[in-house]
């Protein structure tokens, strides 16, 4: 476990809006008032129809994007009080990133990519990288795969491979955006299985976005964004999600 101990908030939005100018001057209001927790521990679900603004509120959720208005507060401090370098250090130490298309860089092996993260990290970090990212392909069950390229591995293991990539600075928080969505349904819940596991073992918070009923259903909390409003929910069909 983390030096934190479950239900210590981690993130806290307070009516935060995303409002985008358009071309032809009209304003397009991505996410409206969105309030939500998300606690040391959690893992949290969020469900909506293509474009009510998962990926927006994820990318805010991961100090890629700032919010037009409303609060928000990360391990402790206000982010719209952050400068961009210290915003994207903070990103750097506490957020692991999982992309449903796996952005893994080719003409790179599995470890190269996995110590990626650490390039950036502290100098520890950076000299113990061969030895951190071995110890998270074999966290993934692909340490014998360590020398292979991305296209020369299956879709759930490229996900396996960002998965340690992930997880490898030890992020407090991890975000994964449709993780699920290049793959097939036992594939997948292999891999959800294998990225919820890691994620409590390592007192991580997980917050998954989703169309997957299978994926969602794993989750503890559960939210349905629906035109930039979120709401909480437990009634997965009624959102309109395909199964
Ligand atoms: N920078 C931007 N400028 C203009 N429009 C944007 C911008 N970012 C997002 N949008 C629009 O805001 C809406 C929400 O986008 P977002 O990518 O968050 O949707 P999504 O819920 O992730 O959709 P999907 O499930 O298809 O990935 C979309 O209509 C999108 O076109
Ligand atoms: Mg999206």
């Amino acid at each position: 476990m983390d030096s934190a101990a479950a239900g210590t908030p981690l993130v806290d939005l307070v009516d935060v809006t995303r409002t985008v100018i358009l071309p032809d001057d009209e304003k397009l209001h991505i996410l409206r008032g969105i309030d939500l927790q998300v606690r040391v521990g959690d893992h949290t679900a969020i469900v909506g129809r293509s474009g009510c603004g998962k990926s927006t509120l994820l990318n805010i959720l991961g100090l890629l994007d700032i919010p037009s208005s409303g609060t928000m507060v990360f391990d402790g401090r206000p982010v719209d009080k952050l400068r961009n370098n210290a915003r994207a250090k903070l990103r750097g130490s506490s957020i692991g990133f999982v992309f449903q298309q796996f952005n893994l860089l080719p003409g790179r092996t599995a470890l190269e990519n996995v110590v990626t993260p650490l390039m950036y990290g502290g100098r520890r970090e950076f000299w113990r990288r061969n030895e951190l990212g071995m110890e998270m392909l074999e966290r993934v069950g692909l340490a014998a795969r360590a020398a292979t390229q991305p296209h020369m591995l299956s879709g759930g293991e490229q996900q396996r491979v960002a998965i340690a990539r992930a997880l490898v600075r030890r992020p407090r928080l991890i975000l994964a955006d449709e993780p699920t969505g290049a793959l097939d349904v036992e594939t997948g819940q292999a891999v959800m299985e294998l990225l919820d596991t890691i994620a409590t073992e390592s007192g991580a918070a997980l917050v998954t976005i989703t169309h997957d009923l299978n994926v969602a259903a794993r989750a503890r909390t559960r939210y349905r964004l629906d035109a930039g409003v979120l709401s909480a929910t437990d009634q997965l069909v009624a959102v309109g999600v395909q199964p």
